[in-house]
């Protein structure tokens, strides 16, 4: 009948409202364009029919406590599924089957106590998971392994002890820039394991508010991410605290108090403190301006591309004409930049044999040459200082006349752009270090008032670096280059 009819028809929109079709709104539920929203509804189970256009469905505040597998199969579009405030106590095996579709899947508030291996299988598109305030004592060791868009996960306000750390990775998760495990209750982690978390992950962990015992191991990690200034410390910085002995009342803020560690090493850093993912350069016209294309990425094979906001492409026969080369180790080198050589820069390293890729951003911004008035401003200092000069010789024989502007041959300054600290482990594991327990920290205020809920819904920037696993089609930098 529908086909008859044709698409557009208003007579389309109305058979799709009927009660009986199978496009149905349940009719404790408002059905909107896209979303399907029957929050605190008294539902105990899961409407029969639901609409199966709906990319949005919240069920929120209600009372399920079961949910049969597949339940969402037929659901095509289903991207956003909110089932916070509920009385979930496990899942199903393939509760999610044929949704594959989820982007965005909100747990939270429910009664989950075990996250186990099959929860999540097949949601390799799934972006943001949610799993706060449950009573969660355990994830399972290939819970996440899946999850290969995962960016943010939260799992915050548990009875977490143990978490398989080890099964993320650059190229499991290269996505992956925050991971909240607060307010749980591990007392000693794997720490061998978190170090080996890739940058980003260990930038965007959170792990106050858990029963840390005091010991030289933790508190080493804890003093890399503060010299590299992440949030998680800055923010929580009270909430980090740790045990003596694992006695609950022997409490210290280690973040504030470090004398407890007076007696430990640690590693040394691989460089200082810093954050940037997009590196900025700034230059006057005319310098010679190198850019880096160093990312997690190592070997011999691998090929670099890049790309400008302006030029488009840069290979090597486009650049034949101009100042520009590209070194057989992805350095770009601008011979003499132009005001309009300023933008974005990426740099794509692809390792073909392993499929994969990583990019690296630079903004690159070329000040105007100082105004010709300097110019003078040299001559006319040049003429005193040569007239000075006489002078003084009618008394000495030598010249005490040194000027600035006799040393004027431009020289090259080579930039790195390249931050270790974003991107390899933050340890190494040779340079030993005894502490200085006076020099090391210097906290900024803590910004006590975003808290919780800031935290869930704070937005990252976007990820400068992204390492792209070739069997998803997934390429960050060409859709970054098409907002451009
Ligand atoms: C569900 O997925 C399976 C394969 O995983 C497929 O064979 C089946 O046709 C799908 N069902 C629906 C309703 O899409
Ligand atoms: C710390 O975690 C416990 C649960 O483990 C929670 O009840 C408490 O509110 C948290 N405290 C802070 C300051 O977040
Ligand atoms: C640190 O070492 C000194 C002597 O080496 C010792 O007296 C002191 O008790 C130690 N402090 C801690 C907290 O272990
Ligand atoms: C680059 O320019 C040189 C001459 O300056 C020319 O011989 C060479 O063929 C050019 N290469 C490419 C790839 O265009
Ligand atoms: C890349 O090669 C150029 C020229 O050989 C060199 O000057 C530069 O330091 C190299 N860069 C890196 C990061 O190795
Ligand atoms: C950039 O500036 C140079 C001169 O400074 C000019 O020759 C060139 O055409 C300009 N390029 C673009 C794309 O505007
Ligand atoms: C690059 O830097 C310029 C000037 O510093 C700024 O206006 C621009 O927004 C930056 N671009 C990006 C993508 O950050
Ligand atoms: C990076 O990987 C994606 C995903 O396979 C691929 O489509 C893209 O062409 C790669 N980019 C480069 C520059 O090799």
């Amino acid at each position: 009948r529908r086909s008859r009819l044709g698409s557009g028809s208003p007579l389309l929109v109305l058979l799709l409202v009927l009660p009986g079709s199978e496009e149905a709104c349940p009719s404790v539920c408002l059905c909107l364009s896209d979303t399907v929203s029957c929050s605190s509804s008294g539902l105990t189970k899961l409407p029969l029919s639901l609409p199966s256009f709906s990319v949005t469905l919240d069920l929120s505040h209600n009372y399920l406590s079961w949910l049969f597998p597949a339940s969402f199969k037929k659901m095509p579009r289903l991207e956003n599924l909110r089932m916070a405030h509920n009385q979930l106590d496990s899942l199903a095996e393939g509760v999610f089957r044929n949704a594959s579709g989820l982007r965005h899947l909100d747990l939270s508030s429910n009664k989950l106590h075990v996250v186990e291996q099959h929860y999540f299988q097949g949601l390799w598109r799934l972006e943001e998971l949610l799993l706060f305030n449950n009573k969660i004592t355990q994830v399972e060791g290939g819970t996440l392994s899946g999850l290969s868009s995962l960016k943010k996960a939260y799992f915050s306000i548990n009875q977490i002890t143990d978490f398989p750390f080890f099964s993320i990775r650059d190229h499991s998760h290269p996505f992956l820039t925050m991971l909240d495990l607060s307010s749980n209750r591990m007392s000693r982690l794997p720490w061998e394991d978190v170090k080996a978390l890739p940058g980003l992950v260990q930038r965007g962990l959170y792990l106050h508010n858990n029963s840390l015992i005091c010991d030289c191991s933790m508190y080493s990690v804890f003093w890399h991410w503060d010299l590299r200034g992440y949030n998680s410390l800055r923010d929580f910085a009270d909430e980090h605290t740790c045990s003596v002995e694992g006695n609950p009342r022997a409490s210290i803020r280690f973040l504030r108090h470090s004398r407890f560690f007076r007696n430990c090493t640690v590693e040394k850093p691989v460089s200082l403190p810093v954050t940037v993912l997009l590196s900025h350069v700034t230059v006057t016209e005319g310098q010679r301006v190198r850019l880096d294309c160093q990312t997690p990425l190592s070997g011999t094979e691998l090929s670099f591309t890049w790309l400008s906001t302006g030029k488009g492409r840069l290979t090597r026969a486009s650049m034949n004409d101009t100042l520009m080369s590209m070194f057989d180790n992805g350095t770009l080198e601008i011979g003499a930049a132009k005001v309009n050589d300023s933008g974005l820069y990426v740099c794509t390293a692809a390792d073909v044999k392993q499929a994969l890729n990583a990019t690296r951003e630079v903004n690159v911004t070329v000040l105007p040459p100082p105004p010709p008035g300097s110019f003078n401003t040299g001559y006319t200092t040049l003429l005193g200082c040569v007239v000075t000069t006489i002078g003084v010789l009618a008394y000495l024989y030598m010249t005490p006349c040194r000027c600035g502007w006799c040393k004027q041959p431009r020289s090259a300054i080579p930039i790195s752009t390249y931050d270790p600290s974003t991107l390899t482990p933050v340890f190494s594991p040779s340079a030993r270090d005894k502490i200085n327990t006076h020099k090391h920290v210097a906290f900024m205020e803590p910004t006590r008032t975003n808290k919780q809920i800031g935290l869930l819904f704070q937005t990252n920037k976007k990820d400068a670096v992204s390492l792209n696993a070739n069997r998803k089609n997934y390429n960050s930098s060409d859709k970054y280059l098409q907002q451009l």
